[in-house]
């Protein structure tokens, strides 16, 4: 990827669309191109179809989608997948017309079975039956899989498909009706000590072990990626099963239970922690095998506490409104 190369980042404002973009401005590439989704709606054809001829984009990362947490991908099925399913067809369609030279597709690991041998090895993909509370999510994300590699197969083209960990960061959701588990911990255990709460309940039992990476941790190994040579560029996309897929993530988990322990104490929370068994856990457990991207070299830099104290100051920052300011200089920087 080139220091002048013209690179769009779809879904530029989201957790990891913005870290994307605070790490190309931080290399230096100054000809990224975005648009917020009022200006640029990804499930209309026309549009997106206009918007290539008229952009031009070399590089393109799709960190557009429609996303959510357990809640929200229970009852909105339908919106999950129509949405996906639009805005990638959409999105890889165009770039394939227009000569993107790469294409990165950010999915996530609910990609993969239920119930598949932990870590999970990229190989398992279509091996298994899926969690059932997010599973028209995950079809659209292996559709965006299956279009990657049919792509290149049929076109020769440069399409991987990265599937980062839960991810957190600056910029995420701390709308507890959407959130995930660790954007919703912050909110609950910090309104919990302002008002003087002495109990926070944590849907599920605690015990599914879940991974997490900052989200400046997966801009860092995405970009990476992008700019390998096109040898080993093309390695890469010769994954396991002839799939371009790689895994991103760290290589550790922990219960939720101890992930709840941890924010109480970043959060400065001291009262007690309720499990409610009535609501789902989701998958059991989610351990990315993260071996192919180790042999490239690259490992995160973020511990996760130290991570969790950063997205502490990033939730008060939000809840006085100056973390979204932040967040639109930095586009602008990136811009430039
Ligand atoms: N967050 C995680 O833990 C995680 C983990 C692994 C993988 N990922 C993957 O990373 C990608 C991005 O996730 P994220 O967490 O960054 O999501 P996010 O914070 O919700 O950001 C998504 C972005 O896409 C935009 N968008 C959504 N629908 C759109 C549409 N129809 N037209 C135009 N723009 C649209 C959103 O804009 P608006 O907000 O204005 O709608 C937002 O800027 C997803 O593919 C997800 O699977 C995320």
């Amino acid at each position: 990827m080139e220091s002048n190369a013209r690179i769009y980042v779809a879904g530029h404002r989201g957790l990891a669309g913005s870290a994307l973009i605070r790490r190309l401005a931080r290399e230096g590439y100054r000809d990224v191109v975005a648009r917020t989704h009022a200006e640029l709606e990804l499930t209309d054809q026309t549009a997106v179809k206009k918007f290539f001829e008229q952009e031009k984009p070399a590089y393109v990362f799709v960190a557009a989608a429609k996303v959510g947490g357990i809640l929200a991908n229970s009852e909105h099925p339908a919106e999950f997948i129509q949405a996906n399913l639009a805005i990638q067809t959409n999105l890889i369609h165009e770039a394939w017309r227009n000569g993107v030279k790469r294409l990165l597709f950010l999915g996530s690991s609910c990609i993969y079975p239920r119930d598949c041998p932990q870590p999970i090895k990229e190989e398992y993909l279509l091996t298994g039956p899926l969690e059932l509370t997010n599973r028209a999510y995950a079809i659209a994300k292996i559709a965006g899989v299956e279009m990657c590699r049919s792509y290149n197969r049929q076109y020769g083209t440069r399409y991987l498909a990265a599937m980062p960990t839960n991810l957190y960061g600056p910029g995420d959701n701390y709308d507890l009706a959407a959130a995930h588990v660790l954007p919703a911990l912050l909110r609950k255990m910090h309104e919990a000590k302002v008002r003087g709460l002495d109990r926070v309940t944590i849907w599920g039992t605690g015990s599914p072990k879940r991974e997490f990476l900052h989200s400046d941790d997966m801009a860092d190994a995405c970009i990476m990626m992008m700019k390998l040579p096109d040898e080993t560029f093309d390695q890469v996309l010769r994954g396991p099963n002839d799939f371009p897929l790689i895994n991103i993530g760290c290589g550790k988990d922990q219960t939720i239970a101890d992930l709840a322990r941890t924010v109480a104490s970043v959060v400065g929370f001291r009262g007690t922690l309720e499990f409610d068994t009535s609501k789902p856990d989701g998958t059991p457990r989610k351990l990315l095998d993260v071996g192919r991207l180790g042999r490239l070299g690259w490992s995160p830099r973020v511990g996760l506490e130290a991570g969790i104290v950063a997205a502490y100051k990033d939730f008060l920052a939000h809840e006085t409104g100056i973390s979204k300011a932040g967040r639109d200089n930095e586009i602008t920087e990136a811009k430039r």
